[in-house]
């Protein structure tokens, strides 16, 4: 338990004055950040949240109620593992390094920064969704993954002051200077800059793009610097419930569309509810947003830092050959403007083996919706569009796939985008759901069927914010 410090941490914080000040000197400059770009409106309520107060998988967090800028946020590796060593790339078995090598620094450095860049970005995303939440339930759950997005980027930030001098101190004030969606200084990663001001986008965006995060992680838990590896193996513990709360999220909607369709015998849309196409076309754009994140299908870079041992494969030990220098990946690459079957060398095509577990990952949610609306009787499913379809990142990026991933053209792009994403119709529709936000404990908006259950063990009509 590390409640006492001013900093909570596990890692011997009290030992390193130097480090100790320095990140001293970085906290206000982070409440500052919060207070200024985090939650809008709600920073004074008391909020029942979940603190991380320990690693180990029995008890790590403590439930109580918490203002939002007293949150413990904390630095927590989770514990070493004995004589772990590197489990890929040209170091294959070598010792884990416990600081960073000095031909991987700048490497090391920018692969931590863009993790850690998208951490405040989500919260700044996110912060005016509290004046339209659904229920008490849904705030304090869009709270959660606020806080715990704040304290990534602490975990970030440690790695940065503790092992990158005073570089890493300098990159850690910019991930306080960039904001999302800004001209000027907007955050690192596409997907990071889209503006999420509905509900339906919330859910979407932790469904999808939080679950890249989990996959980014999985591939930076490998790594051979120790240190990151196990920073990201306890950030792992937290992103679960990120994931929970879009996919039972986006699940909620879709049951409730079900009942609605079922009801009226006609659009859910006309019922007050969201109907199961819009459904379809926010998750088309999240799902093609986030699959960007992934970066290009054949890459450089990303065979460097897999020969390097800074960024695996989710979960390498799965696989077979750990050090991927023979072999091929084979691939539909497009080539004079027609798809190409080309065989892609292992290490050149890494980012995709990451892709391919996160949209297997993704489909399982997806047949999960689905049974939804099996169970609901009714006929409409809903599907992941084509890896291809609506891409600005990686070798399909500039051209044009419709859904189930068959090249089109310009025109025909232009004429029919609004049957595959959202139009600003489509768009005015989700928003105008809910103009106002739901606080009385137990209610829930008319778009969206109740959860399964509360959180910690809780009712659904506990009051989860105390807005008084
Ligand atoms: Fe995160
Ligand atoms: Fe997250």
């Amino acid at each position: 338990m590390f409640t006492d410090e001013k900093i909570p941490n596990n890692v011997d914080l009290a030992t390193d004055s130097r480090l100790q000040r320095a990140l001293e000197q970085w906290q206000p400059n982070f409440l500052a950040w919060w207070n200024e770009m985090g939650p809008e409106g709600f920073q004074q309520k008391d909020v029942y949240l979940r603190t991380a107060v320990g690693v180990t998988t029995d008890g790590w967090a403590h439930f109580d109620y918490v203002k939002m800028p007293d949150y413990r946020w904390g630095i927590f590796l989770a514990d070493p593992i004995a004589d772990r060593r590197i489990g890929f790339g040209d170091s294959m078995g070598q010792p884990v390094w416990q600081d960073v090598p000095g031909e991987h620094r700048t490497t090391l450095r920018r692969l931590i920064v863009t993790q850690g860049d998208t951490e405040p970005a989500s919260v700044e995303q996110q912060r005016a969704l509290g004046q339209t939440c659904p229920s008490l339930y849904d705030l304090r759950n869009l709270f959660q993954v606020n806080v715990e997005e704040g304290r990534h980027l602490w975990a970030m930030v440690y790695l940065l002051h503790r092992y990158f001098g005073r570089d890493g101190r300098e990159e850690a004030e910019e991930l306080l200077a960039r904001r999302s969606g800004n001209a000027d200084r907007p955050r690192i990663l596409g997907a990071f800059n889209e503006p999420i001001d509905d509900w339906l986008s919330f859910y979407m965006f932790t469904m999808f793009t939080d679950r890249d995060g989990k996959y980014q992680l999985l591939a930076l838990a490998e790594s051979g610097f120790d240190p990151l590896s196990r920073t990201t193996r306890f950030m792992l513990t937290e992103e679960a419930h990120h994931m929970f709360v879009g996919e039972t999220g986006v699940g909620r909607v879709v049951q409730r569309s079900a009942e609605l369709t079922k009801q009226t015998g006609g659009s859910a849309r006309e019922a007050g509810g969201v109907d199961l196409e819009t459904v379809q076309k926010y998750l088309n754009l999240w799902y093609s947003l986030s699959l960007d994140l992934f970066g290009g299908e054949v890459s450089t870079n990303a065979a460097n830092f897999f020969a390097a041992g800074l960024k695996g494969r989710a979960k390498e030990e799965k696989y077979e050959d750990h050090v991927a220098r023979e072999g091929t990946l084979a691939m539909e690459l497009p080539q004079n403007g027609k798809l190409v079957r080309q065989e892609v060398p292992l290490r050149s095509a890494m980012n995709e083996f990451l892709r391919d577990g996160y949209v297997e990952d993704c489909q399982r949610g997806v047949d999960r919706w689905n049974k939804t609306l099996e169970q609901a009787g009714v006929s409409f499913r809903l599907t992941l569009p084509s890896r291809r379809f609506h891409r600005q990142q990686g070798v399909f990026a500039g051209l044009h796939f419709d859904p189930d991933g068959r090249p089109i053209s310009n025109e025909e792009w232009e004429r029919r985008k609004d049957d595959w994403l959202p139009s600003a119709a489509d768009r005015a529709h989700v928003k105008g759901l809910q103009p106002r936000a739901i606080v009385n404990p137990g209610q829930m908006a008319h778009w969206i069927a109740p959860p399964a259950k509360g959180i910690d063990g809780k009712p659904l009509d506990f009051e989860y914010v105390r807005l008084a």
